[in-house]
């Protein structure tokens, strides 16, 4: 949620710097954007509403400077305007301040600098953080006084400042991410990775509760102390190229199709450590997965293939919901977060709290060196590489295969569950040709005017159903729910009218004949019968072949409606990479 970027060094083009770094994390927050810049010893402005992947920076290049901050915006506080866009300045224009998170005691900070007589320009809680460090500045150093601001600051927050008189950013983090990049004598300090992947693979970590600042070289201290701490630097693995388009139109079909690699990259793991990490769930006194959204679908998911697979049993619970479910932890408990990102706001709170009843914790992220990463007891890194499209997918099936596999090895059968999985891996990338494409086109021309459709599935393919549901929300903005097959005579079908598109998930086992049966009920009241199946049926209207995965069956199923969700945006002529109202990372609660 929203992205924040900053440069310092001896390129004179620092401006244009931060607007092609924005360009990168635009996936972030994209209703409006800003950079400033340093002219001599004040500050230069630019803001603009809407997307900036629409601004040609060769068109208009920004003056030179060496020193500048960015922004790209996901509006927490006050509209979407240039006023409260990103980055505010003080009254003397020498200091400007870009965030990301939100600022809780905002209010009471506010009404005391106005008392001060400060004039605010706009509705945001981040113009507080700027006069209250200007006030600061009265009578501090900058870095003590940024010292001091911060530690009167409440919430979560990422921000980065730069003074233009002294040349200096000063950045530091309290719940959402923040990475300084090490390029030659020049320094960068990005939300994520891709801000500066062109310029430089050596990064930084900034830890919760630290601050940076950067002039000759950044020096890193602990908020509350003040403290110098050292840092190491480390060299990342991603190529620049992974974090772009390519030949692609859009990153969410290139992500898609990137899964006849991704479940490969993802069971690469060591044998010993998933054995170990599957001797911590056989031991645990309770193991709870948690994730937010997408994530939350895939631990539902797993839940039944511990069951299945494992014999064993797993809890579920939504990250925004978990704290109220803390009485039952106990030392010995096991929380396993599942998150793309690391860096979601409500799964790093339950976290905080697993952490503070003794819990162990196993994250199943993507994003190495986030913020789940660090806090976590074990984790286990999916490899799938950038994901930027908002809407997940790589990351969702390579995370089901990690669970499966963590799953198999809980029952002492890692390698029949890596065969598994490669098989999988193998179907995946048979499927994902230009004729599946052209035939799942053919069906979202068809459905493309609908207002509402469905989606049912049993077992394993229920929580696939509902995942299948937010793809075809967030993109296609068409109301898409998902229902346990056999849930629909209790209320739901109530919604089927002549034509009503409902997607079935069938896999080829012992829960066939019942969703089957769903889907019969279905179209006998009107509805468009949409099977996702392994094998066709009459009462199919359309049917998507997929593969027989077996116990991969969730990995495979979710994948044409992955595909379905991507043409139907293009179809109504969304931005399926930027959905409306959405943003990759949401880390804010
Ligand atoms: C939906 C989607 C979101 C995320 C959720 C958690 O396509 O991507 O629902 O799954 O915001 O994000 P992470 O996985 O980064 O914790």
């Amino acid at each position: 949620m929203c992205g924040i970027f900053a440069y310092s060094g001896p390129n004179k083009k620092a401006g244009d710097i931060i607007i092609s770094g924005l360009k990168k994390l635009e996936y972030r927050g994209y209703d409006s954007w800003g950079v400033a810049y340093c002219k001599d010893d004040k500050v230069d402005l630019m803001k603009k509403v809407g997307k900036i992947g629409e601004f040609n920076v060769k068109e208009n290049p920004l003056p030179e400077s060496t020193l500048a901050i960015g922004h790209s915006r996901w509006a927490t506080h006050g509209g979407v305007t240039e006023a409260n866009a990103h980055p505010h300045t003080d009254s003397e224009e020498k200091i400007a301040i870009v965030h990301n998170g939100i600022i809780e005691n905002y209010r009471e900070l506010k009404k005391e600098l106005i008392e001060k007589g400060y004039e605010f320009k706009s509705e945001t809680d981040t113009e507080t953080i700027v006069h209250l460090l200007s006030d600061f500045c009265k009578t501090n150093d900058f870095i003590t006084a940024a010292k001091l601001t911060l530690q009167k600051l409440k919430g979560r927050y990422a921000v980065l400042a730069i003074k233009c008189d002294e040349q200096k950013i000063v950045a530091a983090r309290r719940g959402s991410p923040l990475i300084v990049g090490v390029g030659e004598k020049e320094y960068f300090v990005a939300s994520d990775i891709p801000a500066f992947l062109e310029h430089t693979r050596k990064v930084m970590y900034i830890d919760d509760n630290e601050m940076v600042v950067v002039n000759d070289k950044p020096h890193f201290y602990e908020l509350d102390t003040g403290k110098e701490v050292d840092k190491r630097v480390v060299e990342i693995d991603w190529e620049p190229e992974s974090a772009e388009k390519g030949d692609f139109e859009h990153f969410m079909i290139k992500e898609i199709m990137e899964q006849k690699d991704t479940i490969y990259r993802a069971i690469n793991q060591k044998d010993d450590e998933i054995l170990r990490l599957a001797e911590e769930i056989k031991g645990a006194f309770g193991t709870t997965l948690i994730g937010c959204g997408t994530a939350a679908k895939v631990c539902h998911a797993a839940s039944y293939i511990f069951s299945k697979v494992a014999k064993r049993h797993v809890n579920v619970v939504v990250g925004s919901e978990f704290p109220s479910y803390k009485d039952f932890l106990k030392e010995k408990s096991l929380v396993i977060a599942v998150s793309q990102s690391g860096e979601t706001a409500d799964t790093l709170e339950a976290l905080e709290v697993a952490k503070e009843k003794g819990a162990k914790v196993l994250s199943i992220i993507n994003v190495e060196g986030s913020t789940m990463d660090r806090m976590s007891d074990y984790a286990i890194h999916i490899k799938a590489g950038p994901e930027k499209a908002v809407a997940s997918t790589k990351a969702t099936t390579s995370q089901l295969a990690i669970l499966t596999l963590l799953a198999y090895a809980c029952n002492d059968e890692l390698v029949e569950g890596k065969r598994l999985l490669i098989e999988a891996a193998g179907m995946i990338n048979d499927m994902l040709n230009p004729r599946y494409e052209e035939h799942i086109q053919t069906l979202a021309e068809k459905i493309k005017d609908f207002e509402s459709m469905y989606v049912i599935g049993k077992a394993v393919n229920y929580p696939m159903a509902l995942e299948a549901a937010i793809k075809l929300q967030e993109v296609s903005y068409i109301h898409a729910e998902g229902f346990a097959g056999g849930e629909l005579k209790h209320g739901p079908i109530a919604l089927i009218s002549e034509g009503t598109p409902c997607i079935a998930l069938v896999a080829n086992d012992e829960t066939r004949t019942d969703v089957i049966n769903n889907a019969t009920e279905v179209k006998a009241r009107g509805g468009y019968i949409i099977g996702v199946s392994p094998e066709n049926d009459d009462i199919f209207d359309y049917w998507i072949k997929v593969p027989d995965g077996g116990n991969a069956s969730p990995i495979i199923n979710i994948i044409p409606v992955q595909l379905l969700a991507y043409k139907l945006a293009v179809l109504r002529q969304n931005n399926p990479d930027m959905p409306r109202n959405l943003a990759k990372s949401v880390t804010v609660k």
